[in-house]
C-alpha cells in the first residue's frame, strides 16, 4: 500500500493530478465512471483539449504507474491516499449538485470496510462549507462501519488550478491549502504533499470548514474582479473619452490590488466560477446571512449578454436576415470547455432572430452538440470572416488578434460589417465600410 493513491473522477482537476502524482513516482489508480473516457486514456487521448496534458498521461502510462479504471474497489483497498475529484455541478435550484460526490463517498466506505490499514480521504472537489464532515464523512463511516479521526484520516484540499494551464499550475502551485480536523490526518496529508512537492510552497493549515470556505472565497473574489472591472468597462462605454484597458492599468499596478483577473469582456464563464458563486450565494443565505455583494457580482455577470445585445440591436436595428458571425465559443481560450460560456448563451438568444454563424479552434465539436443544425459552423477562419453583416469576438484565441480589416473588407466585397470586440483584441480604425464597437473603449481623439 505504502503511499498509493487513488485519483476518483478523471476530469481536469483528476486527470491532472493522477498523471501528476504518477510522474512523481507515485502508484496511482485513476478512476472514472465514464467508460469511454477510460477507454480513451488508456489508448493515451485525452478526453478533453488541456495543453501539455496528453504527453503527461502518455508519460505515467508508460512508466506503469498509472493504472486506470472504472471500478474504484481495488485502487481504493490498496491505496493510502484517496483522492476525490468528481464534479459538483450546478443543480437546477442553483445549489450544489452533490450526487456523484455521496454514491463515491458510500462506495469509498464499503471498498475499506475490511482495510486493516490507515487511510486517508482526500476531498478535492469543489463543495460548501460543511459538505465533507456533514456528507461524505458521515457515509464513509456508514459504510464502512469505521470512524474518521480513528480508523481512517479525511481532509480538504481545494485545487486551484485554472482550465489551460492546468499542468502549470499543478506542477507550480501559488499555495497549497490542507485543510484537516485532526493531527494525524494533517501530519499524513503534509508529508504526502511534501514529498511530492519538497520545500518552499506556502502552504495553508486549517480545519476542514475553513478551508472548504477558502475555495469558494478564492472563486468568489476572482468573479468579484471581473465583475468589478465589466462593470467600469461598461462605464467606459458611456464616457467618451475613456479606455477600460488604460484604467485597469493603472488599477493592477496598485500592489494592493494587483493586475491580474482585470481584464473586460463578455463575462466569466466556465464550470467553476458561475457554479461556485452561485453555490455560495445558496449556502450564505442557509446560514442565515443574505449575501448582497456576491448577488450584485452575479447580477453584473449576467447582464454582461445584454449589454451585446443592445449593442447589436442599436447598431443594426432589427436582427431579421442578418448574418451574424460568433468567433469563439469556448469560455475562454485554450480550452474545448463551453460550460456556462457566455457565447453559448448569446447564440441561444440570436439563432432564432439571426443567421448565426460560429467558429473556434477547438470547441466547435462540443457547441455542435448543443445547437445541432440550429446554427452554421465554420471550420476555418475566412469562413467565419466571409459574407457577414456582423462579426462578434468573443473568445480571446491569439489568431484573432491576427484578424486585419483589410481580410474583413476583401472577403465581404466591401459589404458594412458591425465588428463588436468583446475583448478588445484587433483595435480597428473607424472606416466607413466597418464599424468598430469594443466593449469598454470609448474613442479618445487628441485635440
Ligand atoms: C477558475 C479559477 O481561476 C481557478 O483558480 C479554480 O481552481 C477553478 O476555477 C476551479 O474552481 O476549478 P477556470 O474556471 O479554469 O478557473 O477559469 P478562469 O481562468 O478563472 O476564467 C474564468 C472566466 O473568467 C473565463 O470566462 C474568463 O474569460 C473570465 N475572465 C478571467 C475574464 O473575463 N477576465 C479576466 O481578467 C480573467
Amino acid at each position: 500500500m505504502a503511499n498509493n493513491a487513488t485519483v476518483i473522477g478523471l476530469g481536469f482537476v483528476g486527470l491532472t493530478t493522477a498523471t501528476f502524482f504518477a510522474n512523481r513516482g507515485i502508484k496511482v489508480y485513476g478512476i472514472d465512471s465514464d467508460i469511454e473516457r477510460i477507454e480513451a486514456i488508456k489508448e493515451n487521448r485525452v478526453p478533453f483539449f488541456e495543453p501539455k496534458l496528453d504527453h503527461f498521461v502518455k508519460k505515467a502510462l508508460l512508466s506503469q504507474m498509472l493504472i486506470v479504471k472504472n471500478d474504484l474497489y481495488d485502487g481504493v483497498k490498496n491505496s493510502k491516499f484517496i483522492f476525490i475529484c468528481v464534479g459538483t455541478p450546478m443543480a437546477q435550484d442553483g445549489k450544489v449538485d452533490l450526487t456523484s460526490i455521496t454514491k463515491v463517498s458510500k462506495d469509498i466506505g464499503t471498498a475499506i470496510n475490511n482495510v486493516k490499514k490507515y487511510q486517508v480521504i482526500c476531498v478535492k472537489s469543489t463543495v460548501p462549507p460543511g459538505t465533507t464532515e456533514n456528507t461524505i464523512l458521515t457515509k464513509i463511516e456508514k459504510t464502512s462501519g469505521k470512524r474518521a479521526y480513528k480508523d481512517f484520516g479525511i481532509g480538504f484540499i481545494p485545487e486551484f488550478l485554472s482550465e489551460g494551464s492546468a499542468v502549470k499550475d499543478m506542477t507550480k502551485p501559488h499555495k497549497i491549502v490542507i485543510g484537516t480536523n485532526d493531527t494525524k490526518s494533517l501530519l499524513s496529508i503534509d508529508n504526502f504533499l511534501m514529498k511530492i512537492y519538497g520545500m518552499g510552497i506556502h502552504t495553508i493549515k486549517t480545519s476542514i470548514i475553513s478551508a472548504e470556505l477558502i475555495k469558494y472565497a478564492n472563486n468568489a473574489f476572482l468573479a468579484t474582479k471581473i465583475s468589478f472591472i465589466n462593470t467600469i468597462a461598461n462605464i467606459c462605454n458611456h464616457l467618451p473619452g475613456t479606455d477600460v484597458d488604460v484604467v485597469a492599468k493603472a488599477l493592477g499596478s496598485d500592489p494592493r490590488i494587483g493586475n491580474q483577473f482585470l481584464v473586460a469582456g463578455p463575462g466569466y464563464g466556465g464550470s467553476c466560477l458561475p457554479k461556485d458563486l452561485s453555490g455560495f450565494i445558496v449556502c450564505c443565505k442557509e446560514t442565515g446571512y443574505e449575501p448582497i455583494l456576491l448577488k450584485a457580482i452575479e447580477a453584473v455577470n449576467k447582464d454582461q449578454v445584454i449589454i451585446i445585445m443592445d449593442i447589436l440591436s442599436k447598431r443594426l436595428g432589427t436582427l431579421k436576415d442578418k448574418s451574424i458571425s460568433i468567433l469563439g465559443t469556448a469560455f475562454k481560450k485554450n480550452t474545448d470547455d463551453i460550460r456556462e460560456s457566455v457565447s453559448i448563451n448569446l447564440i441561444r438568444k440570436l439563432k432564432n432572430l439571426a443567421n448565426v454563424n460560429v467558429h473556434d479552434p477547438k470547441a466547435l465539436d462540443n457547441t455542435r452538440k448543443i445547437f445541432g443544425h440550429s446554427i452554421k459552423y465554420s471550420y476555418s477562419l475566412k469562413d467565419a470572416l466571409s459574407d457577414c453583416d456582423c462579426l462578434i469576438i468573443m473568445t480571446e484565441w491569439d489568431e484573432y488578434k491576427e484578424i486585419t480589416q483589410k481580410q474583413i473588407l476583401e472577403n465581404n466585397k466591401n459589404r458594412p460589417v458591425l465588428v463588436v470586440d468583446t475583448r478588445r483584441l484587433v483595435n480597428f480604425k473607424k472606416t466607413n465600410k466597418i464599424v468598430y464597437v469594443a466593449l469598454g473603449k470609448n474613442t479618445f481623439v487628441y485635440k
